[in-house]
């Protein structure tokens, strides 16, 4: 059993990460901004903590009284809908959270001696270099020239991961999640990009070559959960079994919602409506193998192919 305080604990992901920690036996303290949230925290057996992640004075408060032996960070703030061409912009807070909140959970978390450090990162955009193959290993290059809107985030990022694993009085881990899907995510029945896709306003830009991994985000929290209790020091990608390019995966989400095929624009009118960064994820990003967080997490993805998962979320 351990006392573990989740930052971001009533998010998409911290909301089922909360109650399988707590299911494991572990004491799990929950912050949030809002009052208005706390019963929703007791209720999935969290000792609510109140506290605005971007001032260092309440962080160090909450964490404090919390003592806890392990933190886990799930800190963001993305809108359901980013509008491409103003990446940075939609990002905003996130990296903010990204940067200060990952300073200031550091430093408080130091001051109680935490021995585990567990953060989100991602395995989406901007991280692995677009050379080479299709699907990328943690110890694959960074991306060293992110999409010109993106750059902002993708610094954000760096700097998260840079500060936890650099933390040496530590154990810090870094998740490089694929993108979510599934319940309190924008990709569900009704929710933002699913509606986006079935009302084919999710066009396939050139030849929709970038490829993605999926992660659907219970299988995310139980990898997380996985980490908190035997994680070692470094990154996982926590994505599933089936990176796809995009000309896969879109037509087939489209079917599956019933939809009519997606349009296909040439690569000038997605850089005209996507920008730069649009297109890059469209036809250059890479896909990310779960090779190691299966080896040495223990963890196998209940949704091994976003293909069936889809018509599960
Ligand atoms: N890998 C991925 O694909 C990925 C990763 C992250 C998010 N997303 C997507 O993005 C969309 C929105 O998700 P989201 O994670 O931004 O929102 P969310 O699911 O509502 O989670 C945000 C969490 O961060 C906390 N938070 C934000 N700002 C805070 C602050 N200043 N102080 C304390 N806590 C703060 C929120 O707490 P309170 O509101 O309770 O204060 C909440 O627990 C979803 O569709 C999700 O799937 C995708």
């Amino acid at each position: 059993m351990m006392r573990v305080f989740v930052a971001g604990a009533t998010g998409a992901i911290g909301s089922q990460l909360v109650p399988r920690l707590v299911a494991a036996g572990h004491e799990v303290h929950g912050m949030t901004r809002s009052a208005s949230k706390q019963a929703m925290l007791s209720e999935l057996g969290a000792v609510p903590v109140l506290a605005d992640a971007l001032d260092p004075d309440q962080v160090a408060e909450a964490v404090g009284s919390a003592r806890p032996e392990v933190i886990v960070h799930q800190l963001t703030a993305i809108p359901g809908v980013v509008d491409m061409r103003r990446f940075d912009r939609d990002f905003a807070l996130t990296n903010r959270l990204r940067t200060e909140g990952t300073d200031h959970l550091l430093s408080a978390g130091r001051a109680v001696g935490v021995r585990r450090f567990v953060a989100q990162a991602i395995a989406a955009y901007g991280v692995y270099a677009r050379t080479g193959g299709p699907v990328k290993s943690e110890k694959d290059p960074f991306d060293p020239a992110p999409a010109r809107e993106m750059r902002e985030t993708v610094a954000a990022i760096r700097h998260l991961e840079e500060a936890v694993l650099g933390a040496e009085w530590t154990e810090g881990i870094v998740l490089r999640y694929g993108a979510f899907y599934g319940p309190g995510t924008s990709m569900a029945p009704g929710a933002e990009q699913f509606e986006l896709v079935r009302r084919r306003k999710f066009p396939l830009v050139a030849d929709g070559g970038g490829v993605w991994s999926f992660i659907h985000v219970a299988d995310a929290a139980e990898a997380t959960a996985a980490a908190v209790e035997h994680g070692r020091r470094g990154v996982y990608n926590v994505v599933d079994d089936d990176p796809a390019p995009v000309a896969e995966w879109l037509p087939a989400l489209a079917q599956a919602l019933g939809a009519k095929k997606p349009m296909r624009v040439p690569r000038f009118v997605g850089r005209l409506f996507a920008g730069e960064a649009g297109v890059m994820m469209m036809t250059g990003v890479r896909g990310a193998s779960n090779a190691k967080a299966k080896r040495e997490l223990g963890w196998r993805p209940a949704h091994p192919s976003w293909r069936q998962g889809f018509a599960a979320a």
